[in-house]
């Protein structure tokens, strides 16, 4: 079979949580390029309007959908919305996230929950609504979760992040297992640094150049170096792959720290 139909979306209804920038963006973007209709999801109306503008100026299908992923009632919405649109959500990209920088000891409550609930609840929840539309119509489908580096090994400052995407990458495991038999295959994606608007100023200057030495491949990613791994997961191409996570981190894990 050719690679561009083993990889061909046409058909396909993929639903992009924070899609209003970075990878989410660049996700939806390539889901459309490849023939899936797509619903973009996240709290920036505005961005999320201009991105479907260009997705319909390139030939794509999209629509907007402002919801909070914490909201369970919105969400809802958002599915609904996708179902009367194009049809039953057959791929979600459970991308939303937020990061945090913070000592274990420094760390409120309020922050502790602010990260956990949009990192590993909202994920959850999310895939939950997915799968449960997908049993009901039969159709089957792909859930991708945005994982990350930091949910395989850990950094100081980052307690709340790295136990939120640890929790994604079990939960992912735990969710395949149980929905294998219908067809409904779950994997991760774990980035390691990906250039984005979460941390263009972080990975800046000095610290960024230390950091970039950290990485074997020499750079740090941009959103669409993680094409190919989505691609993957949410295709044919990656029919009979579940309870993975594809490592896209130029090699960072596998490198020794000094
Ligand atoms: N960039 C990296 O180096 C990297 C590495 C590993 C993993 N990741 C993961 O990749 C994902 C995307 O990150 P990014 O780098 O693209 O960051 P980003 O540019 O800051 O985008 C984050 C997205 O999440 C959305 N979002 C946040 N909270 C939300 C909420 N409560 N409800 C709905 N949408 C929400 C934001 O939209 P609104 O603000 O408009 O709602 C935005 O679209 C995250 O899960 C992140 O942890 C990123």
């Amino acid at each position: 079979m050719s690679a561009a139909r083993i990889f061909d979306l046409s058909g396909k209804v993929a639903l992009v949580t924070g899609a209003s920038s970075g990878l989410g963006a660049r996700f939806a973007e390539v889901l459309a390029e490849n023939g899936a209709a797509v619903v973009l999801v996240a709290r920036r109306a505005e961005r999320l309007d201009a991105l479907q503008a260009a997705i319909e100026q390139a030939g794509g299908k999209a629509i907007a959908v402002e919801a909070d992923v914490r909201d369970r009632a919105a969400m809802g919405r958002a599915f609904d919305a996708a179902e009367k649109n194009f049809g039953t959500v057959t791929i979600l990209v459970n991308n939303a996230g937020v990061a945090h920088a913070g000592r274990a000891v420094e760390l409120s409550e309020e922050e502790w929950r602010r990260i956990l609930s949009t990192n590993l609840d909202a994920v959850f929840f999310c895939a939950q609504e997915a799968a449960r539309r997908m049993l009901a119509a039969k159709t089957g489908g792909a859930i991708v979760n945005i994982a990350s580096v930091l949910g395989l090994g850990v950094d100081k400052g980052v307690i709340a992040y790295a136990t939120a995407k640890a929790g994604v990458i079990q939960m992912t495991k735990a969710l395949a297992l149980e929905l294998a038999f219908k067809g409904i295959r779950v994997n991760a994606i774990a980035p390691g640094w990906i250039v984005t608007e979460m941390n263009r100023d972080f990975l800046s200057g000095e610290r960024g150049a230390k950091l970039k030495r950290e990485i074997p491949i020499g750079r740090f990613g941009e959103a669409r170096d993680l094409d190919g791994p989505l691609l993957l997961l949410a295709s044919d191409a990656g029919r009979y792959v579940t309870g993975a996570t594809i490592v896209a981190d130029g090699g960072q894990v596998v490198a020794l720290r000094a």
